[in-house]
């Protein structure tokens, strides 16, 4: 009888000690792995600096890197025309930036050397990615009139491929497969990511026309893109004289219907620069709602590094992309940034899980291997079996971007 009070108090302070301990301790685990994930990315960035040394040694003048080869031991590059272009001058630009790596930004101002004739090229959408993660980057970093004229040539190049019955730039000349046909307007959602180079221009010129082009692009781009969950196809065929939808497909999607994770992730990423650029709540809440539909996923695997497509057939056995999860990280990142962003802590959670994931040995390369890339394990084109499960010059841009955007909202 005499023991239950003692057994009382005992059980008593027994919770209040066990509550009380509840708050600090959680906080304590949060603030450990903060700075935890601070120190592995910065480890990154300096695995970044040491492999980019290794892979311009092996480049040759006027290569871009693309993807490496394993099996041939061999870098892939390509011409400057390629879509991919500036992701080498971005990336060496960004781990400058991070870390501070001269002899990089020294090798990004060579091959930006033989990047700039593309200016003038009006026959691809996608000067935004080959010119502003280039050149742009630069121009952030340092004032420069030749690299202000060389994006504003670039604006005036990818606005001659705008249609203004259909109200969207025109991505391809031709569809790559046997689906469309003369007087068609081909967008693809991946052209949500060339329109921050109009902003720059409207900025810079204080002509509004590269303004309006990119808000009606992405206003077309909003209604006929995306599904009602939020999700996108990958091309939408118009006809250019009528501006009516045609039709809906993929090109690098498992199917029409199918969600193709890396289109997820432009459109994401697309809609917060919208915001970013104009202010306009709607597009804030359109990239809130694509964010949770990639978040929610029932696919979207516990460690957040999505399967190249959120359908693709093989699930659960179907490879990852992690170039989809570098772009979802970064823009969550921004994301989570905006005042007015409803779940900030549910983005940048999500980026930090992205991030944690991406940096360890599973998808960061050891120094001298992976061809000199960072990134393992990133799904070009699965439908046309081109780069599969292989380095891509993107995901290590949009990775060292994510990071050093991590690093800015935790210091
Ligand atoms: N813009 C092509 C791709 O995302 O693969």
């Amino acid at each position: 009888m005499t023991t239950k009070p003692y057994l009382f108090i005992f059980i008593s302070a027994l919770l209040f000690f066990s509550c009380k301990e509840k708050q600090p301790v959680k906080s304590i685990v949060t603030t450990a792995s903060n700075a935890h994930l601070k120190s592995t990315l910065n480890n990154v960035l300096n695995t970044g600096v040491a492999q980019y040394k290794y892979m311009a040694d092996q480049l040759r003048k006027g290569e871009f890197p693309k993807t490496y080869n394993s099996e041939k031991n061999k870098l892939e590059t390509s011409g400057s025309d390629w879509w991919c272009s500036g992701f080498y001058a971005g990336s060496l630009l960004l781990l400058d930036k991070g870390i501070g790596a001269p002899t990089l930004k020294q090798e990004a101002q060579k091959s930006m050397a033989h990047l700039k004739k593309e200016q003038f090229n009006s026959s691809t959408h996608d000067l935004g990615f080959m010119m502003y993660c280039s050149f742009g980057n630069a121009l952030a970093m340092q004032e420069n009139k030749e690299y202000e004229q060389i994006l504003l040539n670039s604006a005036k190049s990818l606005s001659t491929r705008y249609n203004d019955k259909v109200k969207a730039i025109r991505s391809w000349d031709n569809a790559p497969w046997n689906k469309g046909n003369e007087g068609d307007l081909i967008a693809i959602i991946d052209n949500m990511m060339n329109l921050e180079l109009l902003f720059w221009a409207t900025r810079h010129t204080n002509d509004s026309t590269y303004y309006n082009i990119a808000v009606n692009h992405a206003n077309t781009t909003m209604n006929n893109h995306f599904r009602d969950d939020y999700s996108s196809y990958h091309v939408v065929i118009y006809d250019e004289k009528t501006g009516a939808v045609q039709s809906q497909i993929t090109n690098q999607g498992a199917a029409d219907e199918s969600s193709w994770s890396r289109g997820q992730a432009w459109g994401l990423y697309g809609y917060t620069v919208m915001y970013r650029e104009t202010g306009d709540l709607k597009y804030l809440r359109f990239a809130e709602n694509i964010a949770d539909y990639i978040l929610n996923h029932p696919n979207l695997p516990s460690d957040k590094i999505p399967y190249w497509d959120f359908n693709a057939p093989q699930i659960p056995n179907a490879l990852r992309d992690s170039s989809a999860a570098a772009i979802i990280a970064s823009a969550l990142l921004e994301l989570s940034t905006f005042d007015e962003v409803g779940p900030k802590d549910k983005y940048l959670h999500n980026a930090e899980l992205i991030l944690q994931q991406l940096s360890t040995p599973e998808y960061i390369a050891n120094n001298g291997e992976n061809g000199g890339f960072l990134l393992k394990h990133g799904v070009g084109n699965m439908p046309n079996k081109t780069e599969i499960d292989v380095p891509l010059t993107y995901g290590d841009y949009y990775l060292i971007e994510a990071i050093l955007r991590y690093l800015e909202v935790n210091t």
